[in-house]
């Protein structure tokens, strides 16, 4: 390099050339000082949340999550820019707005004892309910709710302030609150949370889910502990999403070695797990902020393991020149203290133990670091302490309906009289208002969506919490896409929805197909209709992905008892995330439905399964299964793709305008 730059300068004069080079080291010495500050920001940057300038720290996103989100981050609400319209305007909307679902339920049916049949336990479910979400509906009608919502909205933001920068729990107070360190405002860059514990001795584990045994086996020594960052706040009644799911196994496992093991998982779907054997990571594997996801330790199938410390030593006497590398052992053992410092980098989270690197796991697509409201410590772990520090000061969204974003261009199309192809029912809960925004952001803003080909509706039940009820129908009136079935929420009632879903499609919307998804299904629109479309146009039709014969789990946590479901195996049924029936059978529930003669069972899918059966012995029915409505995740080329989080949504979104309909599980 400096042979090219000297003979460049070979025409000026001795003189000019020292000129010149002492201007070039001026130039290089102002470059450094001015280099190394900047290095310091935007590297393991602490400062990264004053940096991004609009103030809003909850968008000081690590880069990989803004780039994957685009701007939708940036566009979350911001009060100032609400479109306010006239009241007239807003009558006139909500008119053509039908925001009620039209199911009628009647609950004087079911007074009679003379129904003391096996299904009379869910209908009486229903009925309390329907009596209860009666009430709550009135209420809400009558505006006294709204005044409430007021004086709610003052303690949330008084929420809002407190947000400690760090937090410090003795054991004691860890284990007597469930062995969970709350973060009341998530995580930010450069938040550290330090545990010191040490893990329990073995014990034999008897578990058959863990250790599952062979007949005269020895039980197997098992010291296991799992460090969990989940995000608490997202949705009560659910299993909190697990952000990091951090599992030492000392023993090892079924690779006999021990072993780190290192998730996600949302909505109970785990991703691909990331496992630390010893190795330390390929070199050309992805580093996380240049770090490997796994450090090597020692395994005692290493070569001369007894005397690598001698080595280390003697390599170092003898050698001082030479690289040499220290191997440490694996970095917990039983009875062991040890100190664990977790730390949000820009790219990913890093583990050390006893102040050395151990793990590093990138951060993936569907969470985001102020999503992180929980620490959570289980297994054969006592802890003697836990620190949390350098936790944001602020948290933009506390309160979950926040991450609605009154827009106008989200708001759903009117519904013109024309005819309407398809309906999709989505089914929706109460408080899971990201989760709907996420859906009108992507795969709602479909041009056949937008054309009014096709119409998708959020089909959501009353929540307990009035205030959450409040602010679904200011959420119904903006957007015009919600469909209130009005009875209290209960995961066992779902299967009103899809009987609500099936009344919606046939007599406000009359479209010829009607689907059924969750609020966490991404939809390829065009695809429904293709698929819809193979089967002719005089058939009636069942498309998604069907299971066949499946036995009645009778034990465990999915646990079905007789009275509910008297049969050993379930009809023919498409998995609920996504499936299409076409008008014909739709018209079939609801009409047995209103005249009380439609059997209800708790998994709505399996429902469905049971109602296309029964239709199918009058009028043949066209079962089309195909995989590509994905159950568990997503797989490319998906139809529908399900346990998708939002920010997944948005992804795969972006992706499929691109043309691709490829998934977003994994960075
Ligand atoms: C409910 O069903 C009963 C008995 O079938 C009937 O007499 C009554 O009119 C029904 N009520 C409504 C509101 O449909
Ligand atoms: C707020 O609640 C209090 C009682 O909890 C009530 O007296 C007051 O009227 C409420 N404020 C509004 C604006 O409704
Ligand atoms: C905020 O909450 C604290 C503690 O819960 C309370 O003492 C304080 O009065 C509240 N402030 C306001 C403005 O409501
Ligand atoms: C539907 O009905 C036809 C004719 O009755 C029968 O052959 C077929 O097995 C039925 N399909 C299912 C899935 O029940």
């Amino acid at each position: 390099m400096k042979r090219v730059k000297v003979e460049s300068f070979l025409p000026l004069t001795r003189i000019t050339l020292i000129q010149a080079l002492m201007a070039l080291l001026l130039v290089y010495l102002l470059f450094m000082s001015l280099e190394i500050p900047l290095i310091f920001k935007t590297g393991y940057g602490y400062e990264y949340g004053s940096v991004s300038g609009d103030g809003s720290l909850g968008y000081a996103l690590p880069r990989s999550l803004l780039v994957d989100n685009d701007g939708a981050a940036r566009t979350v609400f911001d009060p100032h820019k609400v479109v306010h319209r006239s009241p007239e305007r807003r009558m006139r909307e909500t008119k053509r707005v039908k925001r009620l679902s039209g199911l009628l339920f009647n609950e004087t049916i079911f007074d009679a004892s003379d129904i003391a049949d096996e299904f009379s336990v869910l209908h009486k479910a229903a009925k309390e309910a329907w009596l209860a979400g009666k009430k709550l509906w009135e209420e809400l009608e009558s505006g006294k709710v709204q005044a409430n919502l007021i004086n709610n909205s003052n303690t949330a933001d008084n929420r809002t302030e407190r947000c400690p920068v760090s937090i410090a729990l003795s054991g004691a107070v860890f284990s007597a609150r469930n062995r969970i360190i709350e973060l009341p405002c998530g995580l930010t860059l450069g938040s550290h949370i330090t545990v010191v514990g040490s893990p329990r001795w073995a014990h034999q584990e008897k578990d058959p889910k863990i250790a599952s045994l062979k007949e005269g086996e020895e039980a197997l020594m098992v010291s296991q502990f799992m460090m969990e960052l989940q995000g608490l706040k997202t949705v009560d009644g659910e299993e909190p999403p697990r952000i990091l799911h951090f599992n030492p196994r000392l023993k090892g496992d079924w690779s006999g070695k021990p072993v780190i093991e290192q998730n996600t998982c949302y909505r109970m779907q785990w991703g691909i797990p990331l496992r630390c054997e010893g190795w330390s990571s390929q070199a050309d594997e992805e580093t996380v902020d240049g770090l490997v996801k796994c450090e090597k330790w020692l395994r005692d199938d290493d070569a001369n393991s007894e005397d690598s410390k001698a080595t280390w030593w003697l390599n170092r006497l003898i050698r001082p020149k030479r690289k040499t590398q220290f191997t440490w052992p694996f970095p917990f053992a039983e009875g062991k203290l040890f100190v664990l410092t977790l730390s949000a980098g820009l790219e990913g989270y890093h583990i050390n133990v006893d102040g050395r690197h151990i793990t590093s796991f990138p951060y993936h697509t569907g969470f985001v670091l102020e999503d992180a409201t929980g620490l959570y410590l289980n297994g054969d772990v006592d802890v003697h302490s836990v620190f949390a520090a350098s936790l944001p000061s602020s948290h933009p969204s506390v309160a979950p309906q926040q991450h609605l974003e009154m827009f106008r261009k989200w708001q759903a199309p009117i519904l013109l009289d024309g005819k309407v192809e398809l309906f999709i029912g989505i089914i929706s809960a109460g408080n899971h208002f990201a989760e709907r925004m996420a859906v009108r952001k992507t795969w709602m803003q479909h041009n056949l969506i937008r054309y009014s080909k096709v119409v998708a509706r959020f089909f959501v039940a009353l929540s307990g919490r009035k205030e959450i009820n409040a602010q679904l129908k200011k959420e119904a009136d903006y957007f015009g896409d919600i469909v209130i079935v009005p009875y209290v929420d209960n995961y066992d009632l779902v299967v009103l929805k899809t009987v609500a879903i099936c009344e919606y499609g046939v007599h406000t919307v009359a479209a010829k197909y009607i689907m059924k998804c969750d609020d966490d299904t991404f939809v390829r629109v065009e695809v429904m209709l293709q698929e819809a479309k193979k089967v002719p146009r005089d058939r009636s039709l069942y498309i998604g992905n069907i299971n066949f014969y499946h036995r009645v789990f009778r034990s465990g946590k999915w646990a079905v008892t007789y009275e509910e479901w008297p049969e050993e195996e379930y009809p023919p049924y498409a998995n609920g995330p996504g499936y299409i029936i076409s008008s014909d059978i739709a018209q079939f529930i609801v009409a047995e439905f209103q005249s009380h003669k439609l059997r209800l069972f708790k998994m709505e899918d399996v429902s469905m399964g049971m109602w296309v059966e029964n239709f199918n012995s009058s009028k043949p029915v066209e079962y089309v299964h195909s995989f590509m409505f994905c159950q568990y995740g997503c797989t490319e080329d998906y139809y529908t793709a399900h346990y998708q989080s939002p920010r997944q949504m948005i992804c795969l979104w972006e992706k499929l305008q691109q043309g691709k309909p490829h998934c977003c599980n994994v960075r």
